[in-house]
């Protein structure tokens, strides 16, 4: 089959389906998996290590410049999340960073510092990325772009479903408030809020399986590189 060319965003909102999709996706396709919510969120860990208090934007700039964070993704791989060398893959997924990752990542300065990082790994590699702000601001070339969405009630099922499977406490409720408010302060906050770009394509993943989704997106794709 002949090489695609271009890279694939795929934005929406917490709990959307977007990483597994993604992951999956850049497997297929044979691209780097490049997750920058992962990026925020080893950059709010950090902060809370530090105390450093999350609505302090000069401090957390501060933090942002002299921070190294690395990903590990392998072809087809799993994802490595490496903050100043330590690696913080599980320790970001803990509710204490899930809480207070959208204040973060809020700061303008501290998104421009992770957006050309961002780029500069799509510059260096053909990339499956995942985010809020892919399409729109990371890489508005990129010719692939997917914004997933579900109800927010899939989308705490999931999370939930996810927590219990992982042998871990989880209240349905409280998880889907958490995703509710991380929407609104995503979709409100002034600098690239979560929005579809006007050529993504919108799937709503409500009522599909992962793999589905991925079938969907890969036709596209392919339908794009013969016929676009
Ligand atoms: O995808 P996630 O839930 O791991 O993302 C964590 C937070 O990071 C999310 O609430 C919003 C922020 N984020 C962002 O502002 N821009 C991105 N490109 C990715 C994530």
């Amino acid at each position: 089959k002949e090489k695609l060319s271009g890279n694939v965003a795929i934005d929406g909102p917490a709990g959307a389906g977007k990483s597994t999709a993604a992951r999956l996706l850049a497997q297929k396709l044979g691209y780097l998996y490049i997750d920058t919510g992962a990026m925020y969120r080893a950059l709010t860990w950090k902060a809370l290590k530090r105390g450093i208090n999350v609505f302090a934007e000069k401090q957390l700039v501060a933090l942002a410049e002299e921070t190294n964070i690395y990903l590990e993704s392998t072809t087809g791989g799993i994802l490595k999340v490496y903050c100043d060398g330590e690696e913080v893959t599980k320790a970001i997924r803990q509710e204490n960073v899930s809480c207070h990752v959208s204040a973060v990542a809020r700061v303008p300065e501290v998104r421009r510092r992770l957006v050309e990082l961002q780029r500069k790994m799509a510059a260096s590699n053909r990339v499956v990325m995942d985010g809020r702000d892919i399409g729109t601001n990371v890489l508005p070339e990129a010719p692939y772009k997917f914004f997933l969405t579900a109800s927010l009630a899939e989308r705490a099922q999931r999370r939930y479903q996810e927590l219990l499977a992982a042998g871990q406490p989880a209240a349905l409720e409280k998880i889907k408030e958490e995703i509710h408010k991380r929407d609104v302060q995503d979709s409100l906050r002034e600098v690239d809020p979560l929005q579809p770009a006007p050529d993504a394509v919108i799937i709503d993943t409500t009522n599909l399986w992962i793999e589905e989704v991925v079938d969907k997106m890969l036709s596209i794709i392919y339908e794009r590189h013969n016929f676009g």
